[in-house]
């Protein structure tokens, strides 16, 4: 089946988003509902309020989006939805909603994996985008991995963080430094007029298993520096912190990436996810991408953090091969990820 319109529906973490994909490649509406100013308060998510803001955002975000794209439900072939992995409560909303609507008006269902759909994002709007096989990088709040994606379907993994995720480790160092969450955004702007080699924060290389990830030595190193200097009386020099816990974690995607594709024989690269957006990481792995004569692709900003054109889009190459579920389907994606 070659679906025309493709409804997406994304709520695995703290954002309820909806869009509108046809053939494939065209976003005819997108919307996504934040509940960040909820959840900073609290300096993280709280996964039970999630839930209950996604039940009261779902269907006016899912409405905002077939109006944005001048269509209504009857128009749609198929509604692809986020399956895992994520939030349980958060992601039963979105599949629940997507199960009743489909069933309702007899529509084909397709479950998404979140993963799959952060590393298939750099195909939205991408006049030049990456070619097959290329080592993509899936880098956000919870998740830090490596794979190699040999089609849009085809996708294996090389290599996944042992403990945080790259994102988790801002949030974290974010929350010891007394700013607020999400930390990603505010550390890399304070980021900007720090000294990255004020303090020499640990990279860990893990060379027996060198596509995987470690982090939790560098929040930790981070989190052991802010408490000394404030033990001692010290001001702590938060831009100078920022920047250099943002250039270890920068340094290590990049060392790894690039590894990766030398050792699988790739010619490209891509980032994706929440941290893609960070533009010290996007600005440095270019650069170094270069030098190593490697193409490198990035979503559109607007793309790396949590949205449902993603997963209309993987939706709709699962489609393609005939994939779909039924409304038994649970919560616990058991795609090849
Ligand atoms: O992909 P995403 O929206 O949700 C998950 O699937 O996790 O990613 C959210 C994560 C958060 O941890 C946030 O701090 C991080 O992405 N993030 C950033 C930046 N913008 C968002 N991290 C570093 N620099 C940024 N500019
Ligand atoms: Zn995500």
């Amino acid at each position: 089946m070659e679906p025309r319109i493709v409804l997406g529906i994304e709520t695995s973490c703290d954002e309820t988003a909806a869009a509108v994909l046809e053939n494939g490649k065209d976003i005819l509406g997108s919307v996504i509902a934040s509940q960040i100013d909820i959840h900073s308060e609290y300096g993280g998510i709280v996964p039970e309020i999630a839930s209950r803001k996604h039940v009261e955002a779902i269907h006016p975000v899912v409405q905002s989006a077939l109006a944005e794209a001048d269509l209504g439900f009857h128009d749609v072939d198929a509604v692809a939805v986020t399956q895992g992995p994520g939030l349980v409560g958060s992601l039963v909303v979105g599949l629940s909603f997507a199960k009743a609507a489909a069933l309702a008006a007899g529509k084909v269902l397709i479950g998404v994996n979140h993963v799959q759909a952060h590393l298939l994002s750099v195909f939205l709007e991408n006049a030049a985008p990456p070619e097959f096989p290329f080592v993509g990088l899936v880098v956000s709040g919870g998740h830090t991995s490596l794979y190699l994606v040999r089609s849009f379907l085809n996708i294996e993994l090389l290599g996944q963080t042992r403990d945080d995720a790259a994102g988790e480790a801002f949030d974290k160092v974010a929350k010891v430094l007394g700013l607020p969450y999400p930390g990603g955004p505010v550390i890399s702007k304070l980021a900007e007029n720090g000294d990255i080699r004020r303090f020499k924060f640990p990279r860990a290389r893990l060379p027996e298993t060198p596509c995987d990830f470690s982090f939790s030595g560098l929040k930790t190193a981070v989190m052991q520096q802010v408490r000394n200097m404030e033990h001692k009386g010290q001001i702590v020099p938060v831009e100078d912190v920022c920047a250099s816990f943002q250039e270890a974690v920068v340094d290590i995607l990049i060392e790894k990436t690039l590894a990766a594709a030398a050792e699988y024989g790739v010619s490209c690269i891509a980032v994706s996810g929440g941290v893609a957006s960070n533009m010290c990481l996007r600005r440095d792995m270019l650069n170094r991408a270069q030098e190593s004569g490697l193409k490198c692709h990035f979503p559109k900003q607007e793309f790396c953090t949590d949205n449902a054109a993603m997963v209309a889009l993987a939706g709709y190459h699962l489609l393609k091969e005939g994939m779909s579920i039924g409304p038994d389907a649970d919560v616990y994606s058991r795609l090849p990820l």
